[in-house]
């Protein structure tokens, strides 16, 4: 079989997941046993990168507005829960196996990396073409016709390199388990493949209880587990993941006014976080799911293409709809405003918290040259934002004797308590810096000899690795305008 050359974008990729892992960022899971697929553990830069996320994520959604109210639904949930969203009959993807390799594919990743590489290629308009068959393939469910066209285009196993390929079918992508101690007696129970259904189940608890009116929102924050088939590309397809939801409750008549609010606000987040507007762009949805009435991806231009971050979708009111007819509950909202009871229309944002993670990893991840004296070297670093970086300061005594030591201490455990910091003394300084960078810290703090005689220290920035010597009484304030998350939210 004919291997590819490593792309430009694989070998970027590449450099992230070693990177990711090396610094503490992002390991496989289960290392020590050769580890499981699709399935990530975050160490402790890559764990104070997600709060942070999370963190600005649930304040712009949730603290920034009167009429949004968070929740923390579980994870398992009434089995029929799944049957009312349609999950049990319909949450299926197209696969197809291959003969020789025994390997089974997500049908349209298969067809999507052939165009892919078509276009690498220079062979743009058949790419578009086949992407179009694809689409009206998908559109129209017809799985022979997807056979068809991945046997047509000679679209070969990356592992075995053939075109055996078994006919398509459909697979449902929840992860089963069971309740109850004796097998016979247990049920059946999912675990949820999206956040949205606790925050449907919970709508009349939350409106009642957060004495909300229409419009309002509710959100949440939580895992969610899909039997992804295909799972590659590090942490952007994983088996267990975790979503940023928030379902936005309407009038019918106002809905696609907040899906286009909806829409236009949550690019704007984006950019806020410096995400380039070059590297964003919208993808709308050509197949509609049955009950929406518009829905878009926002895309991030990864190292291996432009890939959805976040959906947003108006998905009108079939959610409440359904579980009021499966659970026989009245599921209804009355609206002093127009004086009558109905059940509201749902805009929903859904984001991917890894995605995000993954996508500010990409663009923070920089290999450059800079000049040190008078030779050119060559130095990694992670440029977060610094209100998303995971360590907002490192203080670094510049020895560790005649009392330096002390003197940094004590600037750490003054800050500490507002602050995430490092205290690093051992190696030499330079080292010590290059490996702030390696971790994305914005700002080290150097305490040397001349701090004890006037309590100053040399600060130096990550970005342009200048230096300058400030009062060690301004660092906090230093520290807290760059880093503040108030900041930011202001900038929204
Ligand atoms: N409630 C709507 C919903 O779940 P979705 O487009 O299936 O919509 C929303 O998922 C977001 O969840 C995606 O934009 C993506 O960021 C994230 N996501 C979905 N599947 C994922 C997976 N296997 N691994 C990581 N993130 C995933």
């Amino acid at each position: 079989m004919a291997t590819q050359a490593p792309t430009l974008e694989d070998t970027s990729l590449k450099s992230i997941i070693a990177h990711a892992k090396e610094y503490g960022f992002v390991y496989p899971s289960s290392e020590i046993y050769d580890g499981l697929q699709a399935v990530y553990d975050f160490g402790p830069y890559g764990v104070a990168l997600k709060n942070n996320i999370k963190q600005l994520w649930w304040k712009s959604m949730v603290q920034l507005h009167e009429n949004i109210v968070g929740i923390d639904a579980s994870i398992f949930m009434h089995p029929k829960t799944w049957v009312a969203s349609g999950h049990v009959s319909s949450f299926n993807d197209p696969m197809v196996d291959n003969k020789d390799s025994k390997k089974r594919y997500r049908v349209d990743t298969l067809i999507e990396d052939f165009a892919e590489n078509l276009r690498q290629n220079g062979n743009e308009d058949k790419a578009q073409h086949v992407i179009e068959e694809m689409e009206h393939l998908l559109e129209q469910d017809n799985l022979d016709g997807l056979h068809d066209l991945i046997v047509k285009e000679q679209i070969t196993c990356p592992i075995s390199g053939t075109v055996n390929w078994t006919e398509v079918r459909q697979f449902n992508l929840m992860f089963e388990t069971k309740v109850g101690s004796v097998a016979e007696e247990a049920d059946t129970l999912y675990l949820r493949p999206e956040t949205a259904q606790g925050i449907f189940v919970n709508f009349l608890n939350v409106q009642k209880t957060a004495r909300q009116k229409v419009p309002f929102g509710i959100a949440q924050i939580g895992k969610a587990f899909r039997n992804e088939i295909v799972a590659r590309q590090f942490i952007f397809r994983m088996r267990e993941f975790e979503q940023m939801e928030m379902q936005f409750f309407v009038r019918e008549d106002h809905g696609m006014l907040w899906y286009e609010h909806w829409k236009e606000k949550r690019m704007k987040w984006y950019h806020a976080l410096g995400i380039p507007e070059a590297s964003l762009q919208y993808h709308d949805h050509i197949k509609l799911a049955h009950y929406a009435r518009a829905a878009v991806d926002i895309e991030f231009n990864f190292p291996f293409g432009k890939k959805e971050i976040e959906g947003i979708h108006y998905r009108t009111d079939f959610d409440l709809k359904s579980h009021a007819e499966v659970s026989r509950k009245k599921i209804q909202y009355f609206d002093p405003e127009v004086n009558k009871n109905y059940i509201p229309h749902v805009v929903e944002t859904s984001a991917g918290c890894d995605r995000l993670f993954l996508m500010l990893m990409s663009h923070a991840y920089r290999e450059e040259e800079v000049q040190d004296g008078d030779k050119v070297k060559q130095r990694t670093l992670l440029k977060f934002h610094p209100t998303l970086a995971p360590m907002k300061g490192a203080i670094l005594p510049l020895v560790r004797k005649d009392g330096l030591p002390e003197k940094a201490m004590a600037l750490f455990n003054d800050l500490k308590f507002d602050f995430p910091l490092i205290y690093e003394e051992k190696q030499a300084i330079g080292k010590r810096y290059t490996r702030q960078d390696l971790i994305g810290t914005p700002f080290c703090f150097t305490v040397d000899h001349q701090s004890l005689e006037d309590d100053t220290v040399t600060v130096r920035y990550r970005d342009s690795m200048k230096q300058e010597r400030i009062p060690m009484a301004a660092v906090h304030k230093l520290l807290a305008e760059h880093t503040a998350e108030s900041t930011f939210l202001k900038s929204l």
